[in-house]
């Protein structure tokens, strides 16, 4: 049987599920950007792509050539299909208008153009993670520039969501909420192809991730779970657990999402203003839909993140996600 590609399963997904073609062409506008990210990414120091751009973000995080490559690749591919209201990033203050001369459309994308910045000088596995939602009708307006409140959804209201990873295989992994699938990027045909069908994360786990080194500044819930996990089968789990941290959230998510486990990326005391590192909009939300579709749980500790309504395009979040048992043991002790 031919390989089925990206482009004929959202063709299908159209004919069977009624994915409006709009969303379809968003997703594989989407896609063609993330191979080119993938492409700038893999020449690594003969592209002059590696280190540092001088400058930091909003979150006042260094930027490197690649976060801002990415960034910009990411809109240039989008800004002109007319699929969108409005785009917004981690690498960006504020929301991306849409330019005048273009037609603008009924989509919000929000993104992580590069995650696992930490990673790309070392040549480890980095992706981008991205999220969909409609623009609230009340926002939509071919003339005024986009009010930033359209964003502010919670992540149930989100239409799809995936991630592409740059690894040893460049993979699109995606939802558009019924179910997670999995694509290859053949790099001859140019074309990402179906391999993961009906990506499912195992219940129960002996495999977590979280930074150990921040233990010190780690609320008592966490200390109390990862103090359990350390003590092995002499513990209250009765069971071995292996660690694994990648410092990408993508890279660990799909791990995650290949033969489970759980994230864990707490809030802690460095900075008792922000709760925890990650960031809601476009790195909690995209990754908690695509785990729970992936029969996976993820919450903040207290709440289903999906639930959270969002107060800031780049607010940030405590998460807890993976296996179910796991989650759920992690958030019955903050309660
Ligand atoms: P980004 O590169 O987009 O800023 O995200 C990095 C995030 C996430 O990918 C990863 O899980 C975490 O930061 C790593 O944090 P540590 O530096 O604490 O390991
Ligand atoms: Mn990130
Ligand atoms: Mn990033």
């Amino acid at each position: 049987m031919s390989p089925v590609t990206l482009s004929r399963y959202l063709i299908e997904q159209t004919r069977s599920n009624n994915t409006p073609a709009d969303l379809r062409f968003l997703i594989e506008v989407v896609a063609r950007a993330c191979k080119a990210i993938a492409h700038q990414v893999q020449k690594g120091a003969l592209g002059g792509v590696l280190g540092s751009m001088g400058t930091e973000n909003v979150q006042g995080e260094v930027q490197k050539k690649l976060d801002v490559l990415s960034n910009d690749i990411l809109l240039e591919a989008n800004e002109w299909g007319g699929h969108l209201a409005g785009m917004a990033s981690e690498e960006m203050d504020n929301a991306y208008q849409i330019p005048g001369k273009y037609p603008k459309g009924a989509y919000l994308l929000v993104f992580d153009p590069l995650d696992g910045s930490s990673n790309i000088d070392v040549n480890v596995s980095v992706g981008t993670i991205f999220s969909v939602l409609r623009c609230p009708d009340q926002y939509l307006s071919q003339n005024d520039a986009l009010n930033e409140q359209a964003f502010l959804q919670p992540g149930t209201s989100q239409v799809a969501a995936g991630y592409a990873i740059y690894g040893p295989q460049t993979m699109l992994v995606l939802t558009l909420g019924s179910g997670v699938i999995g694509f290859t990027l053949d790099r001859e045909l140019g074309s990402f192809v179906l391999t993961h069908e009906n990506i499912q994360v195992p219940q129960s786990t002996a495999e977590f991730a979280i930074n150990m080194s921040n233990q010190r500044h780690w609320e008592a819930p966490v200390k109390r779970y990862v103090d359990e996990l350390l003590t092995g089968e002499e513990g209250p789990l009765a069971k071995n657990y292996n660690m694994r941290w990648i410092a990408s959230m993508v890279a660990d998510v799909h791990r995650i999402l290949t033969r489970g486990g759980i994230f864990m990326y707490p809030r802690d005391s460095r900075e008792p203003s922000k709760p925890g590192k990650l960031r809601l909009m476009y790195e909690a939300n995209p990754m908690s839909f695509l785990i729970e579709q992936a029969g996976g749980a993820s919450t903040d500790g207290h709440q289903r993140i999906l639930d959270i309504k969002p107060e800031g395009l780049h607010q940030r979040v405590a998460v807890f996600l993976g296996s179910k048992e796991e989650v759920e043991r992690v958030t019955g002790y903050h309660q």
